[in-house]
């Protein structure tokens, strides 16, 4: 299977090969300007207490309305997000004989580059090429290019940072005690993958596409890319796209595991990535996730106890995992397996 990007290189291409053609509708595309919200995370550990307390309001409202927000002040410096950007696309630039080395076969080993999604089960390509490292509980990052190991490592630990603050706000914006998220795992055994999207330019941009509408697996992904855009997100029947994100921002999102630990009262929130007929877009996730056996299920507290109206059914982290790889990325059709 050809890499997409080494497709576009072949200088062949004036049209997409019929295996990659995907019908996105665009009729539901939003036409008002809405915004994501924005939130300035930094009252978290420095504001006022009323500052804080409003805070934390607005990202229960966003994870509530939205499941997604942009997070600006978190920390990480701008000079660390450019060395991985530059680093991703450095990998990406090695040969397919080098990067070969780095496509794993099975769904946890702790490496793998590859194309699409599961090749073995998509009905149609997407124009994606990925990188995908589990860099937490144990660190690994490809031993090429240069330097590159270093960056991903300091990145996705600056990254857990973040995330693990944000877990902090989200307990309490649930009424919980701030710590409730982290305690209810072993986070030192906390799962982190890190996923590097290359979207190469696509001569048809309307019948394919980077990433079919789904929803991310783990409780948190962070999300930054390079100066193009291409993320769209369902809000209100609507597709809404991404467009300029505030600088040096994540884009956060919560992820299925999130709906199930919440009982439902945060979202996992349908997205999808569109090609542009330009420039390479980049785009680097970091999905939080518990520790790979942990079993979750919803929090007690947040099941009401009158009508016991548990939503979802615990499953492993793990055996979650090996559900979404083997059938098709499609909506939320994996997290709907598990719901009472
Ligand atoms: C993902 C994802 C969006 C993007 O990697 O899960 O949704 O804009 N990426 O690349
Ligand atoms: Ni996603």
């Amino acid at each position: 299977m050809f890499s997409v990007k080494a497709q576009v290189e072949s200088g062949y291409l004036t049209s997409v090969p019929p295996n990659y053609v995907f019908d996105n509708s665009n009729e539901y595309i939003s036409s008002e300007a809405e915004m994501i919200p924005t939130i300035d995370v930094s009252l978290l550990t420095s504001g006022t207490p009323d500052q804080r307390s409003k805070v934390i309001q607005d990202i229960g409202n966003a994870c509530r309305d939205w499941g997604f927000f942009q997070e600006i002040n978190h920390g990480v410096p701008e000079t660390l997000r450019d060395e991985m950007l530059r680093g991703c696309q450095s990998f990406f630039n090695l040969t397919e004989e080098e990067k070969k080395e780095f496509s794993g076969k099975q769904l946890f080993d702790p490496i793998s580059y590859g194309t699409s999604f599961n090749t073995n089960v998509d009905k149609a390509f997407f124009w994606r090429d990925y990188l995908k490292v589990w860099v937490h509980p144990s660190y690994t990052a490809p031993h090429k290019p240069a330097g590159f190991s270093e960056t991903v490592q300091e990145f996705c630990k600056r990254s857990r940072e973040v995330a693990s603050e944000l877990m902090r706000g989200i307990s309490e914006s649930l009424g919980l005690e701030e710590s409730y998220i982290q305690k209810r795992f072993d986070f030192e055994l906390a799962s982190q993958l890190l996923v590097v999207n290359l979207y190469p330019p696509c001569p048809e941009p309307d019948v394919a596409i980077g990433l079919p509408p789904h929803t991310d697996h783990g409780l948190l992904t962070l999300l930054m890319q390079n100066e193009l855009s291409g993320l769209q997100v369902m809000h209100n029947g609507k597709w809404v796209p991404v467009n300029d994100p505030p600088p040096n921002s994540f884009l956060v999102n919560i992820g299925d595991h999130m709906e199930i630990l919440t009982n439902g009262k945060y979202k996992s929130v349908v997205h999808r990535a569109m090609v542009n007929n330009k420039e390479t877009r980049v785009s680097i996730g970091t999905a939080q996730g518990p520790p790979l056996d942990a079993v979750v299920s919803p929090a007690p507290e947040l099941v009401d106890c009158e009508s016991h109206n548990t939503a979802y059914r615990g499953i492993k982290y793990r055996e979650y995992l090996v559900l979404q790889k083997s059938n098709q990325l499609q909506w939320k059709s994996c997290l709907d397996h598990l719901r009472i």
